[in-house]
């Protein structure tokens, strides 16, 4: 049988959750695997509640049975799982490939404990090699572009597979940003957001507690922070 990494991982991550908590549901191909999990933990008695971090978690979260709730009723959120695109040494991460940075921003911050979920391929010295995504406001978005080149990057809008502009959740645009290695991470994040029209960007910076990350080899390696 033919290993998934990202299976490892998702599923190992799962086994973190306990009845009475609220759990973030991340985005993407590996946290699928946690959700799909934790729909098979309900299913067997696992008592909680889960914040999806996209419509397309959301989706899945219900056809799992997980009960949602919403931050009209929570404060806090016990545990997130999710995904990366990159992450350091220092459990810095970009986020974001699936368009869905800015709930799962959201959620990560309003969260005690977040896993990441990921395989090999996912591990870096420094960040840079994946394009920073970074979601803006459609009005004025070559405007914006403009003013992030101007922070020594290379700017593309994501586009659809229809060619026309990739639209998030939330009803804006993602502008892909190409910095190359990226040496000090917070002050990238905060100059990038001190730009009008910048909703947020992938740069996830001491949100992260524990990466799980699944091997092909079978095995899984897990990272606490110091
Ligand atoms: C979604 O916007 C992203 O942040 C994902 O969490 C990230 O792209 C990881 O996705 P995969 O697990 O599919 O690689």
């Amino acid at each position: 049988m033919t290993i998934n990494p990202k299976q490892l991982s998702g599923e190992r991550a799962a086994e973190y959750v306990e009845d009475g908590m609220v759990i973030g549901l991340g985005t993407g191909s590996t946290a699928f695997f946690a959700i799909q999990k934790l729909g098979q933990r309900i299913a067997e008695g696992l008592d909680i509640c889960g914040i999806p971090t996209s419509e397309q978690s959301r989706v899945q979260a219900e056809s799992e049975n997980i009960p949602l709730i919403d931050f009209g009723k929570v404060t806090r959120i016990d545990l997130t799982i999710d995904g990366a695109d990159e992450f350091d040494p220092n459990f810095n991460l970009i986020k974001g490939g699936g368009g869905a940075l800015l709930r799962e921003k959201i959620v990560a911050s309003l969260s005690d404990r977040e896993i990441i979920v990921a395989d090999e391929s996912k591990t870096v010295a420094h960040l840079g090699a994946f394009p920073l995504p970074v979601e803006v406001i459609p009005f004025g978005w070559q405007a914006i572009q403009r003013l992030l080149a101007d922070l020594g990057c290379h700017p593309a809008l994501r586009n659809a597979q229809d060619n026309t502009p990739f639209v998030t959740d939330n009803g804006n645009y993602i502008i892909d940003c190409d910095f190359g290695r990226i040496d000090n991470p917070p002050a990238l994040e905060a100059k990038i957001n001190a730009l009008c029209g910048v909703v947020e960007c992938g740069l996830f910076i001491g949100l992260t507690d524990r990466i799980i990350i699944g091997k092909t080899d079978g095995t899984i390696e897990e990272r606490i922070l110091e």
